[in-house]
């Protein structure tokens, strides 16, 4: 009995010197938990984890910064809405498993939902800036049952996905801070909004409350229709999925020695691409979007066009005039552009297409996209329904390939000078006899020319 007690004391005594004298890593069980004043540090020293302050207050939060840079960039919080007024605060893994932040050493402030239960569950800060919760007992380090990635702050980090995964319903948004004071998501977020019964093509939104600010516009293979084309030499390169399993967009770095990040500011009203500049010793804004006036979501009302350098900036659509001229003269868009001249669907081949070059492609939100349609395939889809207004490749690698329709008004458009994407818009063929062009005629004009030899045919005959 005695040496039983002397050997348990021996051992709970060896446990609790193992655990206070422990310099902290990149990881911990369930035996071990991180306090107030204790921090974890990724393997190569990137990123740090731990309690902090924001701004002005004395309210504690657990959350990741970059720890080789001077300035605190806090790029994650655990507890945004939850804070701990005292220094009691405790990290831990409870009996279950799962991560939690306990205040005064019962309550919990706030925990992960993991559904799988690790027989050794160990939490580890990644070097990428992830937190994750895995168990040892798995050999695939990887397989994780939670991370900090699938749950962004306002920050997106290089390798961190902002999206769906449709097999588990999962969206990961971001959110800006309230205030520099308070991590509580404010109202400007961001995210991939898509229809996937409808089979909608995925757009980027920023949002004020729930009304859209500014659209990315859609990704059409080599970068987002509505943003500054990415120059070669860029810090990073931006990567698109769309599959039956996920759609959503992340970034990389080219060079790992460049810290860049894109944060939501709910002060501005801005999503900004920021690099750290090692000289200054400062943050340096890189893009930050919304631009100019023609970002502005729908600035121009129904099928209109943004131009930035022509005053006034908005224009009618070629085949469109103002809906109620009398604002429009007035600078007051809102209700947009109207057809010169109505579509007929009744009448066979009465339609047409007038090809647009370098727009921002129209949200997306009424739209159809099937990427294995060829522009022939997709412009006869557009054809056999009464209610398609536009098409236009999905995506404009090499020849161009894939198919969207558009549906009703074209909403949010802009003239851009360097784009290599085509948009058809639907016409009544008396719009198109007057304006029919085709630039440098290629095959894919090929649809067009036959039109307008018909309606010549037509006129001839008349
Ligand atoms: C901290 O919060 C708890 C619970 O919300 C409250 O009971 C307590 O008075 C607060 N303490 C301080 C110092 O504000
Ligand atoms: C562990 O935390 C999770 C999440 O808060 C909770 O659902 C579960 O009941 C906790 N388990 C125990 C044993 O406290
Ligand atoms: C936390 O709980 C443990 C076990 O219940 C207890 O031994 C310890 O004194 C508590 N610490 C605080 C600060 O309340
Ligand atoms: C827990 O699950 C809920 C609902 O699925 C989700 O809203 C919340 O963000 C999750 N919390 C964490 C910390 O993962
Ligand atoms: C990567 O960036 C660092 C720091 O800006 C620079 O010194 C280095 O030359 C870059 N490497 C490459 C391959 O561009
Ligand atoms: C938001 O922008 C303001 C003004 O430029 C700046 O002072 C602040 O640091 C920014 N906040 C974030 C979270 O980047
Ligand atoms: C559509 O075309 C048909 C046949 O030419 C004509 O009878 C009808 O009036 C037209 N409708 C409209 C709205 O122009
Ligand atoms: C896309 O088009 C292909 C070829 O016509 C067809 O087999 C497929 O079912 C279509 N997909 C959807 C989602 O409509």
């Amino acid at each position: 009995m005695v040496i039983i007690a002397l050997i348990l004391t021996i051992a709970v005594s060896f446990l609790f010197l193992f655990q206070t004298g422990y310099s902290v890593v990149d990881n911990f069980d369930q035996f071990q938990s991180i306090g107030d004043g204790k921090t974890l540090i990724s393997k190569e020293g990137s990123f740090e984890l731990g309690f902090f302050s924001p701004g002005n207050s004395k309210n504690r939060y657990v959350g990741i910064w970059y720890k080789n840079i001077p300035v605190q960039t806090v790029v994650w919080v655990a507890n945004r809405c939850s804070p701990i007024n005292d220094s009691s605060g405790l990290l831990t893994i409870n009996n279950t498993g799962n991560l939690v932040l306990l205040y005064q050493n019962r309550s919990v402030v706030w925990s992960t939902n993991s559904s799988k239960q690790a027989k050794k569950p160990i939490v580890q800060l990644l070097d990428s800036g992830n937190l994750v919760l895995r168990d040892e007992e798995d050999g695939n380090m990887e397989t994780y049952l939670w991370q900090s990635f699938h749950h962004p702050s306002d920050t997106m980090l290089p390798g961190m996905k902002l999206g769906w995964d449709l097999r588990t319903g999962l969206k990961q948004r971001v959110s800006a801070w309230k205030s520099w004071d308070d991590p509580c998501p404010g109202d400007f977020t961001a995210g991939v909004e898509y229809d996937r019964f409808r089979h909608t093509f995925p757009d980027v939104y920023l949002l004020k409350g729930s009304s859209k600010f500014f659209r990315t516009g859609p990704w059409n293979g080599l970068y987002f229709s509505g943003t500054a084309k990415p120059k070669p030499n860029a810090l990073f390169s931006y990567d698109y999925v769309y599959n039956d399993d996920e759609v959503y967009f992340i970034y990389n770095l080219n060079n790992k020695s460049v810290i860049t990040i894109l944060v939501m500011n709910q002060t501005t009203s801005h999503r900004d691409r920021v690099v750290w500049n090692d000289e200054d010793q400062a943050w340096k804004i890189y893009i930050s979007t919304p631009k100019d006036n023609c970002d502005k979501y729908d600035v121009c009302g129904a099928n209109a066009n943004c131009i930035i350098n022509d005053n006034p900036i908005c224009q009618c659509l070629k085949g469109f005039k103002p809906k109620s001229p009398e604002k429009w003269d007035l600078m007051d868009w809102s209700d947009g552009c109207v057809r010169n001249s109505p579509l007929n669907c009744s009448e066979k081949r009465s339609d047409g297409f007038i090809k647009f070059s370098g727009l921002k492609l129209p949200d997306t939100i009424h739209s159809w996209v099937n990427k294995s349609l060829d522009l022939k395939e997709c412009r006869a889809k557009c054809l056999s329904d009464c209610s398609c207004t536009a098409y236009s490749n999905s995506d404009i690698r090499g020849k161009g390939s894939g198919c969207i329709v558009w549906y009703g008004d074209l909403i949010d458009m802009r003239q851009y000078s360097d784009r290599e994407q085509d948009l058809f818009i639907r016409m009544s063929h008396s719009e198109i006899d007057e304006s029919f062009y085709c630039g440098s005629c290629r095959w894919r004009c090929f649809g067009d020319a036959i039109t307008w030899l018909f309606h010549l045919q037509e006129r001839l005959k008349r």
